[in-house]
């Protein structure tokens, strides 16, 4: 693929001032958005809780199902690689988060993830009794903690304190902090250098949850010293529905932290059939079953995808994005009411914005209903992804466009758009 990487074009893009159609013209990622499959009545603006299909994906898949598993069977766990695609797709996502190949491994799901590295981090800090996190952190990191303080049953406790005293609340009694770096409704971005040094001044270690950073904002673990990370591959990787998730384990660690699912990919020698578990050296030890190779293999795709783009070009184009929306927003729709929530213009942030309104749940699904698709997180936040490899600056425009119509006339108290989903 022929993706302009013209070393004429500064950093800044240098185009931040023209329409949006200029900006879409010399936009350096645009050859991007070609790549994916995108209903031409839709603004994907989903903040981001699915990534769109990549075009290949489908293709992809569609070999492993019927040429792999069809034709080749049994055997394509070895002739097909299946049994190193965790570790393949690892290191290849290594390369997105600052991290060694050897760090990342593709495994189960975020939630399960956090369960194994947070039970691993207690028990590699004895003596230790307190976990820390943050009131409003995602739901299932802090259910994932309790879960894992029940099954130790050892005495922690969990501390949920406000991110501005965090790092002062962090004591030599922390054993660890579990923090998400890119908050999933606000968009508001931890310093990952600043808070592990904190933590580590204290002899704590850090679990950093890269949901909504992976794909999305740089990220660099090993520059910031991070001891363990995991993240999602459904979101700004799409990797589709329920993708496999990913976990970092810093290398210093590998040879002291144990998984305490020790399911039998994790094993040594999975294939020796010992009654005894012996730990697989290194990442591999937090596999626990057979990998899902369907959904490993889609989001290979989005994560190659991704390592083609300039992850620089990427943050810059998020921001612009962004302060297009934000500027949009506060000139043609405060009036109603809307509140930006999060970092404001120009402070870091990460690749969605987000904007109170009480009638929050309604404005979304009448956005919906005209092909803007945003997302609603309870109470009150209308949250807007930004995913710089296929949206346009035209999108933008066109969606505040759409956002002052629904407002302006009032068309979300139609009683359809009232009726909560299932999923929001
Ligand atoms: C920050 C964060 N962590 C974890 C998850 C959930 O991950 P999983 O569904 O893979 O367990 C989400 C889902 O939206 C999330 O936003």
């Amino acid at each position: 693929m022929n993706v302009s990487t013209d070393a004429t074009i500064p950093m800044s893009l240098g185009n931040s001032e023209g329409s949006s159609a200029e900006r879409d013209a010399t936009d350096p990622l645009r050859e991007f958005r070609d790549l994916f499959t995108l209903p031409p009545d839709v603004i994907y603006l989903d903040g981001n809780s699915l990534g769109a299909l990549p075009k290949a994906t489908a293709a992809r898949v569609a070999d492993v199902i019927t040429r792999e598993w069809g034709t080749d069977l049994i055997r394509s766990w070895t002739s097909n690689h299946w049994i190193d695609a965790p570790q393949r797709v690892g290191a290849k996502l290594a390369g997105l988060v600052g991290a060694n190949a050897h760090e990342v491994i593709v495994a189960d799901s975020t939630s399960v993830n956090l369960y194994k590295l947070i039970v691993a981090a207690l028990q590699a800090r004895p003596g230790r009794s307190v976990v820390l996190s943050e009131p409003g952190n995602f739901p299932t990191d802090l259910y994932m903690i309790e879960s894992a303080l029940r099954t130790m049953n050892a005495g922690h406790t969990l501390n949920l304190v406000s991110r501005d005293v965090l790092a002062a609340a962090i004591t030599d009694d922390t054993a660890l902090v579990v923090l998400t770096h890119v908050h999933y409704k606000t968009a508001d971005v931890y310093d990952m250098a600043a808070m592990t040094a904190a933590a580590h001044a204290r002899g704590a270690m850090v679990l950093w949850d890269l949901s909504h950073s992976v794909g999305a904002v740089p990220i660099d673990l090993n520059a910031a010293n991070a001891d363990l990370a995991v993240g999602c591959g459904y979101k700004f990787l799409n990797g589709g529905p329920g993708a496999a998730a990913f976990l970092f384990v810093a290398d210093r660690h590998h040879s002291v932290l144990e998984s305490p699912l020790r399911g039998w990919m994790g094993h040594a020698r999975p294939f020796a059939f010992a009654d005894g578990y012996e730990p697989a050296p290194g990442v591999h030890r937090f596999l626990c079953g057979t990998p899902s190779i369907l959904s490993v293999a889609a989001l290979e795709v989005g994560v190659d995808l991704h390592l083609q783009a300039d992850m620089q070009q990427l943050a810059q184009k998020s921001r612009e994005l962004a302060e297009l929306l934000i500027d949009g927003v506060s000139e043609r729709c405060a009036r109603f009411g809307l509140e930006l929530v999060g970092p404001p213009r120009g402070a870091p942030r990460g690749s969605h914005v987000a904007f109170r309104h009480p009638d929050a749940y309604a404005i979304v699904q009448a956005l919906i209903a005209r092909g803007v698709i945003g997302d609603f997180r309870d109470p009150d936040v209308m949250r807007f992804g930004i995913t710089p490899l296929y949206l346009r600056f035209c999108d933008i425009d066109r969606a505040v466009e759409m956002l002052e119509d629904v407002l302006q006339t009032e068309a979300w108290r139609e009683p359809r758009y009232q009726v909560r989903a299932a999923v929001t």
